[in-house]
Parts: C-alpha cells; structure tokens; sequence
C-alpha cells in the first residue's frame, strides 16, 4: 500500500490536492484531478456519495445545488439524471460541459495514473454500498494506490473489517483529540488528519507508534513552512502545485 515514509521536521511530506487541483478547476471533477497529477502531486483527495439507485459518484455537498446545474440530494436521484448534469460551468466557461464522475470513472483513469488517492466517504454508507466501493477497487486493482479517511469514523471501523487491505486515516476538525494514539489505533487506521498543525509531542507520539498525520486545508505559505518545520506526513492543500514549487525551494 501507498503508506508515506517516516518524515521528519524540516521535511515535507506528501503534498494532496484538495478535491483536486481545486483552485484550477472544478472540485471533484476529472479536469481538477488530472490538473493534481500534472502538477506533480503525491495524492489527490476526492468525496464520495452515491445516488439511489447505489452509483458511488464524486460529491462534496450533500445536494447537487452548489457545484452542478442540478438540484436535489445525491441519495434521491439517480445515476442517469446525474449524467446529465454540469459540474464545470459554475466554476468557469472554460469547463462547461465537465460532468460529475462516477468513482468507477476515476479507478479506471487511476489505473495508469501517477498519483495516488486519498478517498473521502461522506456521509453514511450502509455495507453494501461500501462493498460497491469495495469491488470497483478490485476490479480495476487500485488498491495499492489509494487511502480511505472518513469523520465518520463508524465508516471506517466498518470499512476496515469488510476491507482490511485498505489502509484509513481518521478525519477530524480541528487539533488532534485527546488518547489520539489509542483512538487511531482502536479503529485499527494508519493515521489521522486534523484541520490544524499537531503539537511537537503530539506528532511524536504518533510517529512513535508508527502513525501518520495528514493536515487539511492548508493553503498559505506561512502555514506550510511550519508543517513543514514540525515534520508531519501530508499537506492537502487546494494549491499542491504550489505547494510541489514551495517545498523545492524550501
Ligand atoms: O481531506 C480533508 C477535507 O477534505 C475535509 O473537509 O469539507 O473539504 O471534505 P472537506
Ligand atoms: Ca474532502
């Protein structure tokens, strides 16, 4: 599995594109993940849900209004309305006519890529639909490629007993909680991803126990350069292409 390396203070660690390249292009679309992957990002981040009639497609919101032409929650509509819509005119003229992926989209293009995933499941999935997820990963034999993370972390706990090959993280808001290495450890995740920089002794501890700790969303420069100096694993970051010319020059 793509599990990062030990990094240390002074070091960056692997840079993710938020929703993909989301300063770019439109989140969670193809143009922002292959714009991720030209910009020489390690990983690019995307949200799941699914419609209902149980297609996993790529969606922040829990309804199409913000990022399509579309309206209504994802889990009332099905996969053949949401092929009609457009997911890129919002954004900007150039992307008119961007469509929303289905997952099975990206694990097809992932497949040569030269990136890996970290795959957000929003929301809640009920087992099957994880299962959905599951065996489209299988089937196009991406494992190797890709982390799940979830703030829901009975999805994940879940995840990890259907699916134990694939490695998790716990997603969280801001710092790190309390017991945070027992917490990881307990749901059985390889790391966790806080919305703020961790304590020194915080990250050592967990680097200890041989966790990791990606940091979500960071896209200032000063904020880099101290990540950077703490030493922890990953920046997501809506700029990673930035992020790739910064940490060169650091
Ligand atoms: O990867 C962490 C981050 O994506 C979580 O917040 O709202 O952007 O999905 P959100
Ligand atoms: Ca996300």
């Amino acid at each position: 599995p793509c599990i990062p390396g030990t990094v240390n203070p002074g070091q960056t660690g692997v840079i993710i594109g938020h929703r993909g390249y989301s300063s770019r292009a439109p989140e969670n679309t193809m143009p922002a993940i292959e714009r991720a992957e030209q910009a020489g990002a390690d990983y690019f981040e995307i949200d799941i849900d699914y419609t209902a009639d149980g297609v996993p497609v790529l969606l922040h919101d829990d309804t199409l209004d913000r990022t399509t032409d579309g309206t209504g929650r994802i889990h009332d509509v099905t996969w053949d309305y949401v092929q009609t819509l457009d997911a890129g005119s919002w954004y900007g003229p150039e992307f008119v006519g961007t469509k929303v992926p289905s997952f099975e989209e990206v694990l097809d293009w992932l497949q040569d890529a030269d990136i890996h995933l970290l795959l957000e499941y929003k929301g809640d999935w009920p087992n099957p639909y994880l299962q959905t997820t599951i065996d489209l990963i299988e089937q196009y034999g991406v494992r190797g490629k890709i982390i799940a993370q979830s703030f829901n972390f009975d999805i994940e706990d879940r995840l990890n007993r259907l699916y134990p090959e694939l490695p998790g993280m716990l997603l969280v808001g801001g710092s790190l909680p309390a017991s945070v290495v027992d917490l990881v450890k307990q749901y059985g995740q390889i790391g966790i991803n806080p919305s703020s920089a961790p304590g020194p002794e915080e990250l050592r501890a967990l680097h200890e126990a041989g966790l990791k700790v990606f940091v979500w969303t960071q896209n200032s420069a000063s904020a880099w350069a101290n990540l950077t100096a703490l030493g922890v694993d990953g920046i997501i970051t809506d700029y990673p292409g930035e992020l790739r010319e910064w940490s060169e020059a650091y």
